[in-house]
């Protein structure tokens, strides 16, 4: 897949009505601060398109994102599980996310990114068993691979795997938004997840 030119198609609010497209949606969900906005950036090869909040607490938007002029889009999902937010907070985005994610026609695929350091949470297994239970091929990223070293690749990822409950066929890609590696893999994922009609 090669990304020719991408840019904000639409931000919603917590109270806003989701627009109808029919282009594929591919979505990034991920506790708050994992590398969501970070990995958009680095597959569409740009530096700010997807803003990071400094302050997660009191934005909630959903973010959808062009691709290719119209070729699919990129929906960028407010974190879940920020530690400093209120319950009441946590609650909104929860049900902002699911309001998004259920009867989303044209959702293809909704990437689940981990963080390669951490032992996934009990968010991210729900989040995983949703995903598989509603019938969406799993794909993970696990994000910030330049923070470990290269011998810990491989513990860290049956760590994920055993955690999410993840059977050996389900894709779990280390990325790094600092060297860009596993942008690839990512990229030639979507190219069959966009396959399939
Ligand atoms: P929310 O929008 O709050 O849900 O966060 P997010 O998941 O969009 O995370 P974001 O992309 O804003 O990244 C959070 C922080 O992690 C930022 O300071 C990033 O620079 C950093 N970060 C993200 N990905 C990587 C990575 O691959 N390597 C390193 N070293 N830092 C990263
Ligand atoms: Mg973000």
């Amino acid at each position: 897949m090669i990304i020719k030119n991408s840019d904000i198609k639409c931000v919603c609010g917590i109270t806003s009505k989701f627009p109808i497209y029919d282009i594929p949606e591919i979505a990034f969900a991920g506790r708050s601060n994992v590398g969501k906005s970070s990995l958009i950036n680095g597959l569409l090869n740009r530096k700010n398109l997807a803003r990071t909040s400094s302050n997660p607490g009191k934005t909630v938007t959903i973010n959808f994102y062009d691709v290719n002029n119209g070729e699919f889009l990129f929906v960028d999902l407010p974190g879940y599980g920020y530690a400093k937010a209120s319950m009441e907070t946590r609650a909104k985005w929860g049900k902002m996310i699911e309001r998004y994610l259920i009867n989303r026609q044209n959702l293809k695929c909704v990437i689940l990114l981990v963080d390669i350091r951490h032992k996934p949470t009990a968010d991210d297994v729900q989040m995983f068993d949703w995903i598989v239970s509603n019938s969406y091929r799993p794909v993970v990223v696990a994000t910030k691979l330049d923070k470990i070293k290269r011998s810990q690749l491989s513990k860290s990822i049956k760590l994920i795997r055993d955690t999410l409950g993840a059977g050996k066929d389900v894709d779990i890609i280390p990325f790094s938004s600092v060297t860009k590696a596993g942008r690839e893999d990512i990229l030639n994922v979507f190219d069959e997840l966009l396959l399939i009609p």
